[in-house]
């Protein structure tokens, strides 16, 4: 298959993309080089990197694709809240612009990374699976919550929307996240030798490694659209305390 994958020289990204093309697909990114070409030079004679912003779609971008991985948008709330304007447009518009680009070029296989933040505001005593309510509660949660919506509204007009809500990811990526709870406890061990808990290290986390991650994404790309059409899956390992990962990550 021919993939664009928006923000494919972000964190998973950059995992997903080299995946992919081990796979024997081939792949165009769509990225606005936040963190410039470096996640993606081990790959950079396989890959097609088109520089700009999913906020204005460059000409060309879905010639010849026959499925997009929707990545690209402010990753995490503090910057969702710092530019909730800027956030809305990525997250939500962008979305919504490309995937009614997809529809108008008949490419129907969409698949949109989103995420577990939009259970937020829900107790975190019990597991939630996909048929729990969701309750959005920042700007980065909200955003991603009615992207989710307008794609799986959009099927009917011939999208095959599927959505993967992934828990923090955590491990290497050739754009190393350090915002992320397991990597930054792996960065706060070996650069000051000891681990900061913050309220004691009650919240739960749902958590996936970024291999898993890039995984799931190509098992929806390559899964039959009967069994993925308008999905909606979370993508996690499993749930940990903050203070029992302290733990492992000492340990
Ligand atoms: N990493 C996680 O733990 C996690 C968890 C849940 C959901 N997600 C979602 O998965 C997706 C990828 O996350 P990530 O961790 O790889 O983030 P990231 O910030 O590392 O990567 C995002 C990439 O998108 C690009 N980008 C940002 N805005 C853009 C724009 N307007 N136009 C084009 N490119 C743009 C950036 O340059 C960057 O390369 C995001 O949508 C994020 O919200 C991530």
């Amino acid at each position: 298959m021919k993939l664009l994958v928006t923000g494919g020289a972000g964190y998973i990204g950059s995992v997903l993309v080299r995946l992919l093309i081990e796979r024997g697909h081939q792949v165009r990114v769509l990225d606005r080089l936040y963190w410039g070409r470096g996640p993606l030079a081990a790959v950079a004679e396989r890959v097609e990197i088109v520089h700009g912003d999913v906020r204005h779609l460059p000409e060309g971008t879905l010639d010849g694709v026959d499925g997009v991985v929707h990545l690209a948008g402010l990753s995490n709330d503090p910057t969702a809240e710092y530019n909730p304007a800027a956030n809305w447009e990525m997250n939500a518009i962008a979305t919504e612009q490309l995937a009614l680009a997809c529809i108008r070029r008949g490419v129907r296989r969409f698949v949109l990374g989103s995420s577990c933040s939009i259970y937020d505001g829900l107790p975190t005593d019990e597991v939630l699976d996909e048929t729990a309510e969701v309750r959005p509660q920042g700007a980065y949660a909200t955003s991603k919550r009615w992207a989710e919506q307008r794609l799986i509204e959009l099927a009917g007009a011939g999208l095959t929307p599927v959505i993967l809500r992934q828990g923090t990811v955590y491990g290497y990526s050739p754009r190393m996240r350090y915002d992320l709870v397991v990597n930054t406890f792996v960065k706060d061990a070996l650069v000051h030798g000891r681990l900061f808990l913050h309220g004691g290290g009650w919240m739960w986390r749902p958590l996936v490694d970024v291999r898993d991650a890039a995984q799931t994404y190509l098992r929806v790309l390559e899964a039959p659209e009967a069994q993925v059409a308008s999905q909606i899956f979370n993508v996690v390992h499993d749930n940990y305390q903050i203070r029992q990962l302290a733990m492992l990550v000492a340990g």
